[in-house]
């Protein structure tokens, strides 16, 4: 038992981590321990007997890297599911650097502003600093949790500096307006990437480039992994070239770059991922609509906007009335539930950030307050959601 505790003391700050490892973890960490039974997050890749026939075509081919057949599947697969060709989408190591290469590939000038949400990831603002571009923290929508075209317009008009590229987030999975930005893309004099990382199954293709993450917390994965969905093929070709050495078509270094490219052994992942898509995308809409039901009615408490309905993610966020979230948090941890701030205090609160500029972020200090990230995995049980629902009810509902 000691062994144990040791074990879950060290894996905790890593729940997903843990959860990543699947069948890989070793017999006597599976077993939960009393104080957290039901993590925030177990992910499931595909098993290896899905990926055994892609593995295979490896072995055949003895082609491991560099653009093999697998990733060139991959890429036509993810072309036709967003409706483009081929040409105009680069599959990357991961979702942050492919960010940064799009940013770099569409020469977004270094030194100028990249608006983004405050309410994001570290990774949006590492992505715009990494090309040489400044970070500038804007506030977002309430109901929606998300920079919109209309909040950027406005922004823009107070922009500090010359604003080189906006880079909007899909909060957790959350669509963003595509039409939208494409009108601001061509009205203004900066480029919109879309940081859609978890929004697989709700992103499509729109302004310069869209970012989706094949992390193993992502509802389709490689384990690491990332693509980028593109307006034109030469923006495509740009990030390719820059994820690989700055090489095209030959062996020299035309451009900076670095190395970047998804491996084969990544795609047969994530290839095998998307066999069983329609699977898993109905396990994840099972688990937000159990959620659904188990909150129902609890006043001042609410998930994000169309969730479960009109599109999935791996993490389920609620919205709580103001004062809650730390009971909250309490009463799931002595339940046996993991629980998680996603994206914590939002981006001004962390140190590496402090320099960036930023406006008021009233609305991302209150979503840092009352937003907690429950429980979400394909095959949650529906008796833990339930569970999970009358504690947020004996909480909140008093
Ligand atoms: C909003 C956002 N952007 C970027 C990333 C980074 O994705 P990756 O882990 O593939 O680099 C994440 C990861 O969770 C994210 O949530």
């Amino acid at each position: 038992m000691a062994f144990l505790r040791a074990s879950w003391n060290i894996l905790e700050n890593y729940e997903f981590i843990a959860g990543t490892m699947g069948d890989a973890v070793p017999r006597a960490w599976r077993s939960w321990p009393e104080d957290v039974r039901i993590p925030v997050a177990r992910p499931r890749l595909p098993a290896a007997s899905d990926v055994m026939p892609y593995l295979e075509r490896i072995d055949a081919s003895r082609w491991y890297s560099n653009g093999g057949p697998l990733v060139c599947e991959l890429e036509a697969r993810i072309a036709q599911r967003f409706g483009v060709s081929s040409s105009r989408v680069a599959l990357v190591a991961n979702a942050t650097t492919g960010l940064t290469l799009a940013l770099e590939a569409l020469e977004v000038p270094r030194g100028t502003l990249c608006m983004m949400p405050a309410w994001t990831f570290a990774a949006s603002a590492h992505a715009a600093l990494a090309a040489g571009l400044i970070p500038w923290f804007v506030d977002v929508d309430e109901r929606t949790w998300s920079l919109t075209p209309a909040l950027a317009r406005n922004f823009l008009r107070e922009a500090p500096g010359t604003v080189g590229a906006i880079m909007p987030v899909a909060p957790f999975g959350y669509p963003v307006d595509a039409e939208g930005w494409d009108e601001l893309d061509a009205a203004e004099e900066c480029a919109v990437v879309v940081d859609g990382a978890a929004a697989f199954d709700s992103a499509r293709a729109c302004s310069r480039a869209v970012v989706v993450s094949l992390h193993a917390t992502k509802v389709l994965s490689a384990g690491e992994g990332g693509f980028v969905v593109c307006r034109d093929a030469d923006t495509a070709v740009g990030i390719k070239a820059r994820a690989n050495f700055g090489f095209s078509g030959s062996r020299e270094a035309c451009i900076n770059a670095t190395n970047a490219k998804l491996s084969e052994y990544a795609a047969a992942v994530a290839l095998a991922s998307l066999d069983g898509w329609e699977r898993r995308r109905a396990g994840f809409r099972r688990v937000a609509q159990e959620y659904a039901a188990a909150l129902h009615g609890i006043p001042g408490v609410a998930l994000q906007p169309g969730y479960g309905d009109e599109w999935v993610s791996a993490t389920t966020n609620v919205s709580l009335p103001n004062g809650c979230i730390d009971p909250l948090e309490d009463a799931l941890s002595a339940g046996g539930f993991g629980h998680r701030r996603w994206w914590g205090d939002g981006l001004t609160a962390h140190r590496a950030f402090s320099n960036c500029p930023r406006t008021r972020t009233a609305v991302t200090e209150r979503l840092s307050a009352t937003v907690l990230g429950v429980p979400c995995w394909e095959d949650l049980p529906n008796d833990a959601i339930v569970r999970i629902g009358e504690t947020v009810r004996e909480v909140c509902g008093r």
